[in-house]
């Protein structure tokens, strides 16, 4: 049984992730109509692994014996400036993903709730991929700068990361 403290930050953690998942279809959204049909491929993909985020949280709590929330959620921008801004957004993002997930892990601590703690360790883990691959997109689009050309051949490589067979957003299962 879950304390009603962890319940409820677990529960904050689901609003996240269930805004990650819209977040992230916003940007999707964005890019297919922009043209960048790879890009948005990635980004779809992205929202639908952050929705499973959410998912694995609502089994976790509901089996230890508390309630998962549907979260009220706000609506994520709409319109960016380009896709180096949706990329950054995506990194600074994952960055506060990972302090709540620290923060929970914290919290987990101070309970003595060594069960959560442990469930917890997988989006430990998880953050540090999603971080990293920010990061790594990041670095590949300075690269590429004003380069149409490049950025033409990093639409085509998301999309082929993105393609089914190819495994997750995150290039793996
Ligand atoms: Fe579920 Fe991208 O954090």
């Amino acid at each position: 049984m879950i304390s009603g403290k962890i319940e409820a930050a677990l529960n904050r953690q689901i609003d996240l992730e269930g805004f990650s998942s819209m977040y992230y279809l916003c940007m999707a959204s964005w890019c297919e109509v922009k043209g960048y049909n790879g890009i948005a491929q990635f980004l779809y993909n992205h929202s639908d692994e952050e929705r499973m985020h959410m998912l694995k949280l609502f089994r976790y709590i509901n089996d230890r014996g508390g309630h998962a929330i549907v979260p009220g959620l706000e609506s994520p921008p709409k319109d960016f400036q380009s896709i180096q801004e949706i990329f950054e957004i995506v990194h600074s993002h994952e960055v506060k993903v990972s302090n709540e997930i620290n923060a929970l892990v914290e919290l987990c601590m101070q309970e003595k709730d060594y069960t959560t703690h442990n469930f917890l360790q997988w989006y430990v883990t998880e953050q540090i991929e999603e971080e990293s691959l920010a990061r790594n997109i990041l670095d590949k689009l300075k690269l590429i700068g004003e380069d149409k050309g490049g950025m033409y051949l990093f639409d085509r490589d998301l999309g082929t990361m993105a393609a089914p067979g190819a495994g997750s957003a995150h290039g793996k299962k």
